[in-house]
């Protein structure tokens, strides 16, 4: 009997954002979003069995994060997935924690994939989606790779691949503008956002049409195309979030600078484009190609601590070994030298 699992997973960018929960319970999106898995930006989930005996399961982030929640996820996960035994848990990322890149999707994404290692009989993809939603919505986007849509409902196919990630070898580059945890948490943000910003209704029905374009973009892989679509959208998520009341301002005045680095790289004709999710980094898709001007033009910007340098990525899995990175508990330190920039400093 396997005691002891490993598993990795991707964060995901949305480019159609995921911001609105539909009201009662379960978890479910207002609307559909669309995201890209990212490669190397990753968070492993190390499950053990404990001696039944034990009684309690004990969940641990590293760094520390919230273990409420993860408690209560892997109690839900427990009983969905029929694992009897109580449970060592240990979660960690390779990149910031909780500062609007996502790793609380690749986290429960990577928590649920090992869980699932575990599982009596085998849970379908949709129902490991499903549970993943219950950590992180994005989370469900994770158990996927390259381009994944989610929609409202628990139906099969609520969460599906568009395009695989080699179907369209982008790269994306996060430039890093705040350490730390972002200030008000997604769900937060969120409830905040729908029970008092006047134009949450307007953002919900102008996703519609930017699901559309981002769809048909990525099927003919038109940057400028899909980036338009990006933009549009991460601005006009971040609008509907400000006009909540206290209002929700997410950035740093590095942000800014890093949108208005990425304007310039395109009048000076480099086809590079944003987004930023709920928090301060900004993550810029760009062809391989130019890549690295970019990556360095973003390092310039004052304020950018680091630049870190990824592509489309692909779905979870169970590991034999733990990557080194998880090991050495240095984390966002041990990044590979050829996936990031460190500002000032000649790659
Ligand atoms: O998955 P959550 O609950 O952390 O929410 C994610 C929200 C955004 O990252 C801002 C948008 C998205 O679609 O991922």
């Amino acid at each position: 009997m396997t005691t002891v699992v490993w598993a990795v997973a991707n964060a995901n960018v949305a480019l159609v954002k995921y911001w609105g929960r539909a009201p009662g319970p379960g978890h479910q999106p207002a609307g559909t979003s669309l995201s890209l898995t990212l490669e190397g930006l990753a968070s492993g989930a190390r499950v053990a069995r404990r001696p039944p005996r034990a009684g309690a399961d004990r969940v641990a982030w590293a760094p520390p994060g919230p273990v409420a929640e993860l408690g209560r996820f892997v109690a839900h996960a427990r009983a969905q997935l029929g694992i009897e035994h109580p449970l060592d848990v240990v979660v960690t990322s390779n990149f910031p924690v909780a500062a609007g890149l996502a790793s609380s999707a690749s986290a429960y994404a990577a928590l649920t994939t090992a869980l699932a290692a575990l599982a009596t009989g085998r849970p379908s993809a949709d129902r490991l989606a499903a549970l993943a939603r219950q950590g992180s919505g994005s989370a469900c986007r994770s158990m996927l790779g390259g381009f994944v849509q989610w929609r409202p409902g628990d139906d099969v196919g609520a969460v599906t691949q568009v395009a695989p990630p080699e179907h369209w070898p982008l790269a994306v580059l996060v430039a890093v503008t705040a350490a730390g945890p972002k200030r008000v948490p997604s769900r937060e943000g969120m409830r905040r956002t729908r029970a008092s910003s006047p134009f949450f209704e307007a953002w919900l029905a102008a996703g519609e049409a930017d699901l559309a374009a981002v769809r048909e973009a990525v099927r003919s892989r038109d940057l400028p195309a899909l980036g338009a679509v990006a933009e549009r959208n991460a601005l006009r998520m971040h609008a509907t979030a400000l006009g909540a009341d206290p209002p929700l301002l997410y950035w740093e005045a590095a942000t800014v600078s890093v949108i208005r680095q990425v304007w310039r790289l395109r009048e000076g004709g480099v086809p590079a484009f944003f987004t930023v999710d709920a928090g301060p980094q900004v993550k810029v898709l760009c062809e391989p190609g130019d890549a690295e001007r970019v990556g360095r033009a973003l390092a310039d910007v004052p304020g950018v601590l680091r630049v870190l340098r990824s592509r489309p990525g692909g779905a979870p899995r169970t590991v034999p070994q733990p990557p080194s990175w998880a090991l050495s508990g240095g984390l966002s330190q041990n990044l590979s030298r050829d996936l990031s920039w460190t500002v000032g400093e000649a790659v």
